[in-house]
Parts: C-alpha cells; sequence; structure tokens
C-alpha cells in the first residue's frame, strides 16, 4: 500500500447507462423473443440479481468449482509482472462482480506506482457499488469509476484518458454464444487503442468429468443458480411458472467443447408471464436453454483474438494447465 502522507478519502463515481426501467424494458423484450424461438434460450445475465450474485459467489467457494481457485493461483504468480510490462495506469475489469481476485492484480498494480484509476463495470449493481466501497477503501488515492452496464452494449462507455488494461476475468467470456463473442472481441478492438490490453481469463478444455463435476455439484447450489432464472422472471414479469417442476440437466457438448446447463419439465407446464401477457406453455420434458460455459483450447482462442486485432504477448496457465489467462495487446 501507498502510505506515505496523509491518507486521502476514497474517491468513487458510480456511473450507469442502464436507465431505471431497463431490466423491465429490456427483460421483456429478450424474455418475450426467448419464448417465442424454439428452443427456448435465455440470455444469462438476468441469473445476476442479488440472490443470483449471491449464489455465484457461493459456486466460487465449491469444492468442485476449480476456475475461480486456478485463476487466482495464476493471476498470484502473475500480477508483478503483468504490471511491470504492461505499464497501464487505468485498469478496467468487465463483469467485475465482487471484484475479489482482483485484488490480487490490483495490489501489484498498485505497488508498481503507476496505477490511477479503477474502472469495474457490471450489470449487477448493488454488487458492484459494494466492490466499488471496499476497493476505494483498500487503495486511497485511486480514482474508482464504477459503470453499472451491459458489456455487449456500453464498451464505448469506459473512460478513454490513460493507458487502459481491460480485465475480462472468470472465464465470463464463456458464457458468451459463439457469435456474441467474434461481436464482443470486435467490440473490444474497437474500443481500445494500438498498444492498450486485454486480459482475458478462460476455462480450459479438460477431462470432462471434471468439468461436469463443476457444474452439478454434490451440493445443488449450481441448480438455485441455473433455476434462479425463473425466480428472477416471476417475480420481475408476474409469472407463475412452477420452478420445482423442472430438473437441472447440464449436458457436455463435445462438438462445442462448452456445458450446456438446462432446466427440463417434468410434466406438462401451463404458465404465464403476467406482465408480458404471456402464456408459457411446455410439454413434458421440454428443455430451456439457461446458460452456456464454453471451454478453450489455447490456439484457437488466439486466433479469434488475432482475427479480432489483437497480437497475443503472453499466455499463462497454473500447475494443472486448468485455466488461461491471456494478454493481448491491440494492434
Ligand atoms: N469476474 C468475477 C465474476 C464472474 S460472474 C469472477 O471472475 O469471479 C459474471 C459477472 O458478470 C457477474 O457479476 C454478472 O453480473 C456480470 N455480467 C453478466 N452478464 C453481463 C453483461 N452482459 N454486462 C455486464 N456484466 C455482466
Ligand atoms: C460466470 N461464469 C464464468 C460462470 C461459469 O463457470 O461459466 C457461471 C456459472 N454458471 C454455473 N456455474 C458457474
Amino acid at each position: 500500500m501507498r502510505l506515505d502522507g496523509p491518507v486521502p478519502p476514497p474517491t468513487i463515481t458510480i456511473e450507469s447507462h442502464l436507465a431505471s426501467d431497463w431490466a423491465e424494458g429490456a427483460m421483456r423484450e429478450d424474455i418475450a423473443s426467448a419464448f417465442a424461438m424454439r428452443p427456448r434460450v435465455l440470455p444469462p445475465k438476468w441469473l445476476y440479481d442479488d440472490r443470483g450474485s449471491a449464489l455465484f459467489d457461493e459456486i466460487t467457494r465449491l469444492p468442485e468449482y476449480y476456475p475461480t481457485e486456478a485463476e487466482r493461483s495464476i493471476l498470484s504468480q502473475r500480477a508483478a509482472e503483468l504490471a511491470h510490462f504492461t505499464g497501464a495506469d487505468s485498469v478496467v475489469e468487465l463483469g467485475s462482480g465482487t471484484s475479489d481476485k482482483t485484488r490480487t492484480l490490483l495490489d501489484a498494480f498498485w505497488e508498481a506506482g503507476k496505477l490511477k484509476r479503477f474502472v469495474p463495470f457490471d450489470v449487477s449493481e448493488a454488487t458492484l457499488i459494494n466492490a466499488a466501497e471496499m476497493l476505494a477503501d483498500r487503495y486511497r488515492g485511486l480514482e474508482v469509476h464504477a459503470i453499472v452496464g451491459d458489456f455487449t452494449r456500453h464498451l464505448n462507455q469506459i473512460p478513454s484518458d490513460g493507458s487502459r488494461l481491460v480485465a475480462f476475468l472468470g472465464g465470463t467470456i464463456g458464457n458468451l454464444y459463439q457469435e456474441e463473442r467474434q461481436a464482443f472481441l470486435g467490440a473490444m478492438a474497437d474500443t481500445l487503442v494500438s498498444g492498450e490490453w486485454l486480459l482475458l481469463g478462460v476455462d480450459l478444455v479438460k477431462e470432462v468429468p471434471r468439468i461436469i463435476d463443476a457444474y452439478f455439484d454434490s451440493s445443488g447450489v449450481t441448480e438455485k443458480f441455473i433455476k434462479n432464472a425463473l425466480v428472477v422472471l416471476n417475480r420481475e414479469l408476474e409469472g407463475n411458472i412452477p420452478v420445482d417442476q423442472f430438473d437441472y440437466v447440464p449436458y457436455w457438448d463435445p462438438r462445442q467443447e462448452r456445458v450446456d446447463m438446462r432446466l427440463r419439465a417434468l410434466t406438462a407446464i401451463q404458465a404465464r408471464l403476467e406482465r408480458l401477457d404471456l402464456n408459457v406453455v411446455l410439454e413434458a420434458n421440454e428443455e430451456i436453454h439457461v446458460e452456456i460455459s464454453t471451454k478453450f483450447r489455447p490456439e484457437s482462442l488466439s486466433a479469434e483474438l488475432s482475427d479480432a486485432g489483437f497480437e497475443l504477448d503472453r499466455f499463462y496457465t497454473d500447475d494443472r494447465n486448468d485455466f488461461g489467462l491471456f494478454l493481448a495487446r491491440r494492434m
């Protein structure tokens, strides 16, 4: 910690790019189109209300869920090198959540003495504000500029001054479908200027049983997290979908190398989403696709990064080769 002289007060700005009625409006649109298509595919950003964010936090502490600790171990080993090598004075974190692991990274940037600003960016306002307060208190003198926004739409709202490193950790890029991922990387490249950095954490392809265990944990927390998608819909859209009439079914899709987390109706369902004036009719065994989690091979992700306009500078992994951290530079 830099503690020479009087300790400055915390400096926080919170900027929201989601209008107060955004959740309602965007959710209505998303859900109306999700239920109009076959199969029904829900956008995963609606998983992260307060309960969903708390459940995800619980997932990160499950013995079966290896990605968080694997990424933390890479960050602990490499953070100082990243700070010196990139020389960035502004760190942006997309899908920052609690920014828990990020402290490892920020500690090193702070020690290196150049860091001026941290920009946590998340769709979940309450989690973001808690994290921003914690960080502004930890790094006195650091400008914490929190952005409430959607990283598939609002990357252009990231402050552009300084030399930036954008961290997208946790493997969250794996929750985007392939077309969305391509669009995201393109938008990221448009946002950064030549020489700026992207630090991308991804879960790697490995033995399938370990992957399945991570998404089908014995204590049932992941099941609650995925079923929370329906709880959110019932609450926000005045619905009566019977959540306990669904089974949680995670599949491994070997072709796309991703976990596909679905909810399967145990019986025929006839429910209503009142605020959409929509009847939700499902046959027994019909499935709702809630979230995917793609696992990556370093070579193919490097190719995607380079197609998007990035040059790969560093690739780090942990002792078990479970997780990968890519440092790429905008060309
Ligand atoms: N980075 C943390 C948290 C990962 S959980 C970690 O590595 O543990 C995924 C986070 O992304 C959640 O905090 C969720 O609210 C956020 N998120 C999901 N979709 C988003 C979107 N479209 N725009 C912004 N944030 C999003
Ligand atoms: C946030 N994201 C990287 C998690 C993952 O592993 O894909 C979300 C998650 N879903 C179920 N468990 C964890």
